[in-house]
């Protein structure tokens, strides 16, 4: 290991070591943060690493030349669609790209099972993105192939939690001892579930901040503060900004909002501005998943602290460590 192993201190690991890596990934669906330790993280972002250089050097590789993803998307999306595209052709292979259901035969009413046996006849690998919790799950008892989740509802979306570590990485050079802030839909937004879920494999401080409405879910804190892991909520920023070092912002779920005026009061709680960060450390590291819609101004954009147009670029190369490791080719 060369690039995670200096900046991921796998002696934190709350988890025992055991890893094997030749060829562990092959085969295995991704569906959870749950299913990561420390070792796999050091290994995938080791990897991962391997090829941000390597695209910088030679741009294309023929690594999965033959092989081709099908990237399954019920709901929206720029760029985790498009960054896992990108990644299969960087590596030599195709895709098949079914980013509008409604002209597939999901359409009439095709169940998901079928749906997922049919696209494994043809790939070898499917990303999927779904509005129901565990449709990843579902999927995989299905199928033979390995199946990537790309965001499951409200559940889950390890693939964006793994590319937010990699990014605090890269920004940081650590994970341990850092106050990480995540801000913003706490309840519905399915990035802050699984990135706190993998911080808590470190020695971090996370606190929530969200209006009461939208506080992260009381299961996830419960399992947490199990495991010992420090946390705190919050309602306004101001009170721990100071404080810190990873300002994590989400967007206000619009679309998972039974109640649309319960949306509209909370649409626009949070607004991060250049007034805001001045008193922000000189050092913090601002992210966000993006889409985002007023909760960061465009004005910040241009601080050396907004990372998140970074973000997504680490997102590709993560991605293409994933494919390379499911289809066993790292
Ligand atoms: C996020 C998602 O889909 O959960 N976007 C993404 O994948 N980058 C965040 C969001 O939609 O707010």
């Amino acid at each position: 290991m060369t690039f995670a192993a200096n900046t991921i201190n796998v002696q934190s690991s709350r988890l025992p070591f055991g890893a094997q890596y030749d060829g562990r990934f092959k085969g295995k669906h991704i569906l959870s943060v749950s299913q990561f330790d420390v070792h796999d993280l050091a290994y995938i972002f080791d990897v991962a690493e391997e090829f941000r250089m390597l695209v910088r050097r030679i741009g294309v590789m023929d690594l999965l030349k033959g092989y081709i993803l099908a990237n399954l998307f019920y709901e929206p999306s720029t760029r985790t669609s498009s960054s896992f595209i990108a990644a299969m052709q960087r590596l030599g292979g195709t895709v098949i790209p079914i980013n509008e259901v409604r002209y597939s035969s999901v359409s009439k009413g095709e169940s998901l099972p079928d749906t997922v046996r049919t696209l494994e006849c043809y790939a070898d690998v499917i990303v999927l993105r779904h509005p129901e919790v565990g449709s990843a799950a579902l999927a995989a008892q299905y199928a033979r192939k390995p199946i990537i989740n790309a965001g499951d509802g409200i559940g889950e979306h390890p693939t964006q939690a793994l590319l937010d570590l990699f990014t605090i990485l890269q920004e940081r050079g650590r994970i341990d001892g850092l106050t990480v802030t995540m801000l913003g839909d706490l309840k519905y937004g399915r990035t802050v579930h699984s990135l706190a879920k993998l911080l808590a494999l470190f020695r971090v401080r996370l606190i929530y901040v969200s209006p009461k409405a939208l506080e992260m879910p009381a299961e996830l804190v419960d399992a947490l503060r199990a495991r010992g892991v420090c946390q705190e909520s919050h309602t306004q920023l101001e009170e721990v900004l100071p404080e810190t070092d990873v300002l994590y912002v989400t967007r206000i779920q619009q679309e998972r909002f039974a109640d649309q005026q319960e949306y509209e009061q909370l649409k626009d709680v949070y607004s991060i501005t250049p007034q805001v960060l001045r008193a922000a450390k000189p050092d913090l590291t601002l992210m966000h998943p993006l889409p985002r819609l007023s909760e960061i101004s465009m004005a910040v954009d241009s601080d050396p602290r907004a990372a998140y147009f970074r973000q997504m670029e680490y997102g590709l190369y993560v991605r293409m460590a994933l494919l390379a490791l499911v289809l066993g080719k790292a």
